[in-house]
């Protein structure tokens, strides 16, 4: 194992945001969707209320897309849950919402955007989000995947998979992406490597997912995470906006940007990244304005990048 510096790196600018869960009024169902684990999700959104906290969801995008076009990012960072129920008529206005033509981005899915099998193996996701889902990999494996913004890898793994079971929000990354995962990683270039993934290491409060709504194989991520010199762990799935920094239980820090569009946790994150100091500032949506401000700012040194 060898050591490299963060000495070639200049100022990268990444914006951050997640779980945006666009609806549509126009979805095509299907008989076998009143059966499976899209009609629960259904009723969660419109009758258990969970809707209602995503009202805004296309005024605040319109928003994000303007402030995206103005603050001069070098990369858009996607962290999954395009869409609710996982419907393509859903991820395409999620697409044109978020203009994905427009600036270069890298995207995950969520567990919503795989919410049935049938969903998840229509390729949807992949296809309306094509443009931020290029880059280096392994063969012809849409995931993991690989991009570099200045001297620094974005390194994008898929986390999310359909289930069943409609209180199961498991997800998983499987034996065979890992294995891919720990070969790209090995193979790319010397530089900081940032892992970006739908589920979470931790809770805010540093706690575990519980049994349903985590990563089944989250160890073995985290193993070959650190084989290959991760120096960072973004994503989304929790709503919350909240971050860790590194210590003695995760050699690297971790963010969740939280929910871009979900009622009182609207926000995105602004990150600069100037060698191996990182500055999060938390954009805020303010409803009244209709536009962000500033909110809370943190400020996190990274581990210095190892090379396989
Ligand atoms: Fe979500
Ligand atoms: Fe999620």
């Amino acid at each position: 194992m060898s050591t490299s510096s963060w000495e070639d790196v200049a100022i990268i600018r990444l914006a951050h945001f997640s779980d945006i869960h666009v609806t549509a009024s126009d979805c095509s169902w299907r008989l076998g969707d009143w059966l499976n684990k899209r009609m629960s999700a259904w009723i969660n959104l419109h009758l258990l209320g969970r809707g209602k906290h995503f009202r805004h969801s296309e005024r605040i995008l319109i928003a994000l897309r303007r402030e995206l076009r103005q603050r001069n990012f070098d990369r858009l960072v996607f962290s999954g849950d395009a869409t609710a129920l996982g419907f393509e008529e859903e991820m395409r206005k999620a697409t044109e919402l978020l203009a994905v033509a427009e600036a270069p981005g890298l995207a995950v899915p969520g567990n919503h955007d795989y919410c049935t099998h049938a969903a998840m193996r229509s390729g949807h996701f992949e296809r309306y989000f094509a443009p931020w889902q290029s880059g280096e990999r392994i063969g012809d494996a849409d995931y993991p995947f690989a991009q570099r913004v200045g001297n620094v890898w974005l390194v994008a793994v898929n986390s999310s998979t359909a289930n069943r079971l409609y209180w199961d929000a498991r997800g998983r990354v499987g034996a065979a992406q890992l294995a891919r995962l720990e070969k790209l990683l090995a193979g790319l270039s010397p530089g900081p490597r940032i892992l970006v993934t739908h589920y979470p290491i931790w809770l805010s409060d540093g706690g575990r997912e519980h049994t349903f709504h985590g990563l089944r194989d989250l160890d073995d991520l985290i193993a070959v995470a650190e084989r290959g010199g991760v120096v960072l762990w973004l994503h989304g799935h929790r709503h919350e906006n909240y971050h860790h920094a590194c210590s003695e239980r995760m050699p690297f820090p971790i963010i969740c940007a939280g929910s871009t569009t979900q009622h009182g946790r609207w926000s995105y994150n602004d990150y600069t990244i100037n060698d191996s100091h990182l500055r999060t500032v938390q954009r805020v949506f303010v409803e009244e304005q209709g536009s962000f401000r500033d909110g809370c700012v943190f400020e996190l040194d990274l581990p210095m990048p190892r090379q396989v």
